[in-house]
């Protein structure tokens, strides 16, 4: 069965351009995003790489370590960093899974035969301190992904983990966020005593407090 939100990120070992790994203990305390790549040495992952590599510090604000995975050998992936650098002006700043023998992307079900028996989809899986998958996108190979959008969702995570809100449409942070149905207004007065704007009994919008 394909992994679901909630289930524990199923734990490995594998080689690494940063050595070997098992991934939980890899993360630790912190988040983590693991996403793969249909293949070394092609376009549109070139570009996801090295944006990625780009992006390192607001996914380090973030607390959020990113592993990336792509079946091929090792020797693949040194070589591959090096046309990143040069095309994509960041070098990959973060391990890549070796797997050729397709053991993780098996693991993950990163291999959809009926689009391809060979490449890996590109995958993304957010993974939160307790090893809970939070988030699963899966995205076609000929489509690059929006590493925007995961930092995105990684905002809206983290603040519903703290405060008892969710985020509406095309939230970024900043905005005003819903106060959870589960709350009546009595005990949202008391969480929110910024106020909120109620603009139906289950619709009531806040600005989050930091
Ligand atoms: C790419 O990364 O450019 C790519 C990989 C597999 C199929 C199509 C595009």
């Amino acid at each position: 069965m394909a992994l679901q939100l909630g289930d524990i990120a199923p734990d490995f070992e594998a080689e690494t351009t940063e050595g070997t790994i098992r991934f939980h203990d890899w993360f630790g305390q912190s988040w983590g995003v693991l996403f793969s790549h249909p293949k070394d040495y092609t376009p549109v992952c070139t570009t996801e790489l090295g944006y990625t590599a780009k992006l390192k510090p607001e996914f380090e604000k973030r607390g959020v370590k990113v592993i990336g995975l792509s079946v091929d050998a090792l020797s693949d992936h040194y070589g591959w960093s090096k046309d990143i650098e040069e095309t994509q002006g960041h070098t990959v700043n973060f391990p890549m899974i070796a797997d050729a023998d397709r053991k993780v992307a098996s693991l993950y079900g990163m291999i959809h035969p009926n689009a391809s028996s060979t490449l890996t989809v590109r995958s993304v899986f957010i993974i939160d301190p307790q090893k809970k998958i939070r988030l699963t996108l899966t995205y076609p190979a000929s489509t690059g992904r929006n590493f925007e959008e995961i930092l995105r969702v990684i905002d809206s995570l983290q603040l519903t983990d703290r405060q008892k809100l969710a985020t509406p449409v095309n939230w970024r942070p900043g905005d005003d966020a819903i106060i959870v149905p589960a709350l009546n207004d009595e005990e949202a007065e008391r969480l929110f005593p910024q106020g909120f704007k109620k603009l139906k009994p289950y619709l009531r919008l806040v600005k989050p407090s930091k």
